[in-house]
This record gives structure tokens, C-alpha cells and sequence, in this order.
């Protein structure tokens, strides 16, 4: 990559952010997985396999699609999805779980593990698991779990062990701990396949690496199909990954405006939401430096969401050092907001999103009204709402 912002150091920082807050027995096997990956990861055989997975196998590139009656409808800017819904298993996720997974093979683990909030990650890890023929195991809070049932049924068929978390807030930050817990029983031979860009170093690098063929794919995509890069590129943002994925090939151009979307659940003057880079401060989590949701003794406060895949206390170390350097800018939608969004998406353009992604939609459709008709926001959809519908109509009564 030769991007100048396309960080971390040696150490795996983004500034003042990222690193390997383990111990030293786990960093030297995060060594080894960093220098495995270094060492795989511009082989032509390497590249040849991850690249036809992701032609033949997931479907890409994704399109670019102008949702035109929503663009109407709302009036100004023109609004245009990248459509990682499209993907094989519904979302961007399976981008870096294929990656994950044949590394894993690579350096001849017995077990790849990993938590899930939507379950978007269970279901790319699981399938990329089953593709390339490793044992698979999920670690999934019970609230997810009942949230998200259609995707729990889709890991057990994929042939996952899962594992239900009921500590806690019974969602994604616990299910983190008990995923890495386990992963520390034999981190020789197991391998925590993370779900985005957190963690500690390699993580937020390899699963950025990952994500980034989104973002090359739609600049091209862009550039071909309209003449110009678009006015601002738009992500939800959870532990960040999909955003980073979409962002990294536009940093570099000053011209193109980057938003990241937090979940401001039901409100940020109540203790139920997930705005870590809005209202978090620095502090370390899960092995790593970022901005936290944490209380005074730098515990990490229970956040909440309707959408599961955003309600994680911490945020990717490269979205907070774009954050601090201003790259990025990062704002919040709330649950009302982010339903309407769900309902208008799918009645207007015939497109049911996640509601992680539905975030992205809603605040697209707030600031589009007030620019100009010849500007343009490119929001990447990042995954399908086939796992929220039953949710969305029980929480809607419809
Ligand atoms: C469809 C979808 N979008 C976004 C996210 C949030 O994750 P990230 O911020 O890593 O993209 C998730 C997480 O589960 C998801 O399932």
C-alpha cells in the first residue's frame, strides 16, 4: 500500500493509537501471526486465491447502484449505495473472514475463533471456515442471539460450534471476552479471527487490508461510471471495519469528504448508546489503545444499540488518529432515525439494509436535503436486513 496515511508503525500504532496491550506470550504468537502475514500477503499465490474467492466466489466487485427515488424524494444531493449487501453471506464481513481463514490455514491452526455481535462475522467466519476446511468457533451474547436468530441457525448449518454468552450485557463486549479467554487457553494453535478493525496488532491492519478492495472497487467504480469522485463517502461505524474499507482508497483525496456513523442508540444524554468517538476518551481495551466508553477507573461502560454490530465500547485505533488529525469526520444517528431510514430504504428503493448500515442511510438522508442537486454522497450499504426483518416488525408493529 502506498498510501501515505495507510498506517500503523512497526509497533502497530496509528499514532497514539493501537499497539499490543498483551502479554508477552501472546504478543510473540501476534508477532508471528504479523510476520506470517507480511510474508503471504503480496505472494502471487496468495493474492490469485483471496482474489478468485472474491470474484467467484462472493460476487465482486459489488455495484454501484444511484438510488434515484430516494435521491428524489428527499431532494438535493444524489445518493449512491455501494452494495456490499450483495455479497455472498449478506455483508462486508466475508471480505476479511476469507482472508482470516486461509491464514489460519497457512500457518496450520487447528481452530479459528471469533465473537459476533449481528452475527454478520459468525456467518463469514463460518462459511469461509467450511470453504477452506478449519474447525470453527463463535462466541455470541444471548441477547444477540435472539436478536439475530436467522443468523444463528445459518453458523449451526455452516457447522460452527456456538457459543452462547450470558455474562454482562450478554452482546458484543462480552462476547469478546469469552471469545478471547478461550483464545488464550492455546493461542499456539487456535486463532482469533477478529471481527473488525480492533484488537491488537496486525488486526486492525490485516482486516483493513482486507476491507480495502471495497473502497478501491468504488473509486474505480466512481470514476468510470459518473467522471468524478463523489462528494462524500459515508460508513457506519461499529469497531469500523466496513468504514475503513471504504475510506482508505479516498484518503488521499482532499476533495472527498469522509463521515463516519456512530450509533447514538436512544440518546446521547442517556447512558444507552455506542458513541465512542463522539463522547468516548482515550484508554486501552481487548489488547489495544483507542477512544473508550469507559467509567473513571477505565472500565468499559455497558453501550447499546438497536443495531448489535455497533454497540462495542471501543472503536478501530485508525478511525481515532482520523479522528484527532480531522480526516475523518465522525457523527450519530439514533435508533428512531436509523428505523426510518431501515423502512424508507426498503420501500422507496426495494432494498432491505442491516441496521448497522441503516445508520449510514439515515444520516445521508438528513444532510442530502440541504446540498446541492449536483453533489453526491456514496454510502457503502454494508450489509443486508434479511437478519433484522422479523425485529424490525415486531419492534414496528407491522
Ligand atoms: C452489516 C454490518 N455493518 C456494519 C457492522 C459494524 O462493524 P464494522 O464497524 O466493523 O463495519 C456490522 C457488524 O456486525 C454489520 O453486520
Amino acid at each position: 500500500m502506498t498510501n501515505k496515511l495507510a498506517m500503523p508503525n512497526e509497533t502497530g500504532y496509528f499514532g497514539e493509537y493501537g499497539g499490543q496491550i498483551v502479554p508477552p506470550n501472546l504478543k510473540e504468537i501476534l508477532d508471528e501471526i504479523n510476520i506470517a502475514y507480511e510474508k503471504i500477503r503480496n505472494t502471487d499465490e496468495f493474492l490469485d486465491e483471496l482474489h478468485e474467492l472474491y470474484s467467484q466466489y462472493v460476487g465482486r466487485p459489488s455495484p454501484i447502484f444511484y438510488a434515484k427515488r430516494l435521491t428524489n424524494k428527499i431532494g438535493g444531493a444524489r445518493i449512491f449505495l455501494k452494495r456490499e449487501d450483495l455479497n455472498h453471506t449478506g455483508a462486508h464481513k466475508i471480505n476479511h473472514c476469507l482472508g482470516e481463514a486461509l491464514l489460519a490455514k497457512y500457518m496450520g491452526k487447528t481452530k479459528v475463533l471469533a465473537e459476533t455481535g449481528a452475527g454478520q462475522h459468525g456467518v463469514a467466519l463460518a462459511t469461509a471456515c467450511a470453504l477452506v476446511g478449519v474447525d470453527c468457533e463463535i462466541h455470541m451474547g444471548e441477547i444477540d442471539i435472539k436478536k439475530e436468530h436467522p443468523n444463528v441457525t445459518k453458523m449451526k448449518i455452516l457447522g460452527c460450534k456456538l457459543i452462547p454468552v450470558s455474562r454482562g450485557t450478554k452482546t458484543l463486549k462480552d462476547a469478546v471476552d469469552s471469545a478471547f479467554e478461550e483464545y488464550l487457553k492455546d493461542p499456539q494453535n487456535f486463532f482469533y479471527a477478529i471481527g473488525s478493525v480492533v484488537g491488537p496488532h496486525p488486526f486492525p491492519k490485516m482486516v483493513r487490508d482486507f476491507q480495502s478492495i471495497v473502497g478501491e472497487e468504488a473509486r474505480e467504480q466512481f470514476l468510470t461510471q459518473y467522471k468524478q469522485l463523489p462528494n462524500i463517502v459515508m460508513a457506519c461505524v461499529g469497531g469500523g471495519s466496513n468504514a475503513i474499507g471504504i475510506f482508505t482508497a479516498f484518503l488521499e483525496d482532499k476533495t472527498v469528504d469522509l463521515i463516519g456513523i456512530e450509533a447514538a442508540g436512544k440518546g446521547l444524554d442517556t447512558p444507552n448508546h455506542a458513541a465512542t468517538l463522539t463522547l468516548g476518551s482515550k484508554g486501552s481495551l481487548h489488547g489495544f489503545e483507542c477512544y473508550n466508553l469507559q467509567d473513571k477507573q477505565g472500565n468499559p461502560l455497558p453501550v447499546y444499540s438497536i443495531a448489535s454490530g455497533l454497540d462495542y465500547p471501543g472503536v478501530g485505533p485508525q478511525h481515532c488518529y482520523l479522528k484527532d488529525i480531522g480526516r475523518v469526520h465522525y457523527e450519530t444517528v439514533n435508533d428512531k432515525e436509523c428505523l426510518d431510514a431501515f423502512m424508507a430504504l426498503s420501500r422507496i428503493e426495494g432494498i432491505i439494509p442491516a441496521l448497522e448500515s441503516a445508520h449510514a442511510v439515515a444520516y445521508a438522508m438528513k444532510i442530502a436535503k440541504d446540498m446541492p442537486k449536483d453533489k453526491t454522497i456514496l454510502i457503502n450499504l454494508s450489509g443486508r436486513g434479511d437478519k433484522d426483518a422479523d425485529f424490525v416488525a415486531e419492534v414496528l408493529d407491522l
